[in-house]
């Protein structure tokens, strides 16, 4: 187990030390875990290939650093305080002893069914219990987990499943969500009329309602286990075996498989969880990511249950039964550390003080802050409401490829100024570049963020697709990993993060390429060609914005705007629903045929006024029709 940094100069003498020697500093926090064999070499890397692997040699298996250590040492502590949807409903209280137990059976489950090491595993689930114990299971027995937020469609999850040639898919019968009862096995029998690889769907019994099982593929999770022999010697995997895949999204093309590997992903997201929240024995760890983003990998499975800590897992929605859910469930745990994402701040915020002053709060003491910059109204609405002006504000800057955590203060430790991540953690190792790749030295400079060496946790390659990873992340800036964000450094050295540079929006802390996102928007009959663009939000950081010229039809705006979303939910799902689409008859483009998004970005702002020079567009009275037309 970590053992934390303790003040801010042994934080400065610690980031020292990791600069000067990384190996030395990184062999001190790995040697803190149980491996079957140690590493032969701690690092070998470039980043152009890219190559890099961490503690070469060494032989483990991550969940014996969860469930053997802590079942042995705190037994009967709490690992997971499971809170339903409906707060009617008993939770569930899950202990180390008990969470190992039913790790190991379902582990033997997995086996039963020809599950073996290395092959891929996706689970479509919602936060209820035998996620946790899903994933964990497969670790077990060293199969590599994809999850697949359930919030994704049939058509998503299936691209997904044959990116990744999934032989099993782990679900539930269905899913509670607010006032909802969401059909999640049948959106996975669409999925799978597509998929050839899978072989074995496991279904977990949650709405109870009545699903279609199919012979000799598909078997209910509580018959499976009755039958299963526990795999209590945990499979002996290598340092740089994959752990997981977990699909995101770029500037380009479809969504990618960031793949992780076992022991540097393990060392630092137990580290970074250490560091940052300040975790002490005793304390209630509450995390609101679901399981299907990498917050919820990080942050919510393996960082904390690394450290042996207590934490609530919550199945439902922060406005069911009403928007004082979160700090209904804070008082009810006695939570002292809450995790949440800048979205959900600001949406609860809009519900009034009224909904807060009901509870007390008085158990928090480290509040934390995920998935885009957090604009000073929300940090301080945080702070104040939330933090009673007590609780440190974690601002934690990390990306699905970075695995976790690697710009943020120290909790009670670096000192705070809204809306900066303030510093790099130990062995974080930050760049500014200018547009041409210029390292931008010393402070008070603005530019975009890069990485100049690895971190125990760095992506080690996009699945099924090495060159993808090193075009997208190692080749714009030879020799650095570059994020896709602007990044603001000032004059003590603080970062501050801009947002993304590239054609990635982020919506609600959830991410999605532009042409995703059109490519979905045209397989809709009578569109010719679309555009999309983010655009600032009130609660959700950014909106999609679409632009989109139509084929001459029949049908008036509003159909085919409806008939434009049910493809977007269709092939993509009801996240990555636009705000505003506005019908056109063309897009500004430039003569070599180059559509100028930075004119289309200033419609969706309202900034009419101010779209700059217009003069190279092949065809500039289009720019008064959009004008006119914007929503
Ligand atoms: C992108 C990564 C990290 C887990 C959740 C999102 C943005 C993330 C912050 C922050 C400003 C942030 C960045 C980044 N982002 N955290 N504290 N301040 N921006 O993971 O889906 O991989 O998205 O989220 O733009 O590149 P992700």
């Amino acid at each position: 187990m970590i053992k934390a940094i303790q003040s801010f100069d042994e934080y400065t003498r610690a980031y020292a030390a990791s600069i000067a020697d990384p190996e030395k500093y990184w062999d001190d926090q790995a040697a803190q875990f149980i491996w079957k064999k140690k590493w032969d070499k701690t690092l070998e890397w470039n980043f152009s290939d890219p190559d890099v692997k961490w503690f070469i040699g060494g032989k483990l298996n991550i969940t014996e650093n969860i469930l053997d250590r802590h079942a042995t040492k705190t037994p009967d502590k709490v690992a997971i305080h499971w809170e339903s949807n409906n707060p009617d409903e008993a939770g569930k209280d899950i202990t180390y002893k008990q969470l190992y137990e039913q790790v190991c059976v379902f582990a033997g489950v997995l086996k039963q069914k020809g599950i073996k090491k290395g092959d891929r595993v996706c689970i479509y689930m919602p936060m209820i219990p035998e996620l946790a114990i899903a994933v964990l299971a497969c670790a077990r027995i060293g199969a590599i987990h994809s999850v697949i937020f359930a919030g994704f469609s049939a058509s998503a999850v299936a691209d997904r499943v044959n990116d990744a040639k999934a032989v099993a898919v782990l679900t539930s019968d269905g899913s509670f969500r607010g006032t909802k009862s969401i059909a999640v096995k049948a959106l996975i029998d669409e999925a799978l009329q597509q998929c050839e690889t899978v072989k074995t769907v496991l279904v977990a019994k949650r709405t109870g309602d009545a699903v279609a099982m199919k012979d000799g593929r598909d078997y209910w999770w509580d018959e499976a286990i009755a039958g299963a022999t526990p795999v209590y010697e945990a499979e002996e995997m290598d340092s740089e075996d994959p752990l997981f895949i977990l699909y995101t999204s770029g500037s380009t093309g479809k969504p990618k498989g960031v793949v992780h590997t076992i022991g540097g992903y393990m060392v630092y997201t137990a580290f970074s969880f250490a560091n940052v929240f300040q975790y002490n024995e005793g304390d209630v760890y509450f995390c609101t990511a679901d399981i299907g983003w990498i917050t919820g990998h990080s942050y919510l499975v393996y960082g904390p249950l690394l450290q042996g800590a207590t934490q609530v897992m919550f199945e439902g929605i922060p406005t069911y039964p009403d928007a004082g859910r979160f700090w209904s469930i804070i008082d009810k745990y006695a939570v002292t550390h809450f995790y949440t994402a800048p979205t959900a701040i600001r949406s609860l915020m809009s519900f009034g003080d009224t909904m807060v002053e009901k509870y007390s709060l008085k158990s928090l003491k480290v509040l934390g802050s995920v998935g885009e910059p957090i604009n000073e109204e929300a940090w301080h609405w945080f702070n104040e409401h939330i933090g009673k002006k007590n609780c440190p504000i974690v601002d934690t800057w990390w990306q699905t490829e970075t695995g976790g955590i690697l710009i943020s203060p120290l909790a009670s430790i670096t000192p705070l100024v809204p809306s900066y991540a303030t510093l790099p953690l130990p062995g974080v190792q930050p760049v500014l570049v200018d547009a041409n790749g210029t390292v931008l030295e010393g402070n008070n400079v603005e530019g975009n963020l890069c990485m100049k060496f690895p971190w125990p946790s760095i992506i080690r390659t996009t699945y099924g697709d090495h060159e993808r990873c090193k075009q997208t992340y190692f080749s714009t800036y030879p020799n650095l990993y570059f994020t896709g964000d602007g990044c603001k450094r000032d004059e003590k050295g603080y970062y501050r993060i801009m947002g993304r540079v590239d054609d990635v929006i982020n919506v609600s802390g959830h991410r999605f390429g532009t042409a995703e996102i059109e490519s979905a928007i045209n397989e809709q009959a009578d569109v010719i060609e679309s555009a999309v663009v983010g655009y600032p939000h009130e609660v959700k950081g950014q909106g999609i914005y679409a632009y989109v010229i139509c084929d001459k039809t029949d049908k008036n705006e509003d159909q085919l705007r409806k008939e434009i979303l049910d493809s977007i939910v269709k092939l993509i799902g009801p996240i990555a629903k636009p705000d505003k689409i506005q019908i056109v008859t063309g897009l500004p483009k430039t003569r070599s045929g180059k559509i100028m998004r930075r004119i289309l970005r200033k419609v969706a702002e309202g900034d009419l006024n101010n779209l700059g020079d217009t003069s190279t567009l092949l065809d500039p009275e289009i720019v008064e029709e959009i004008k006119k037309g914007a929503l």
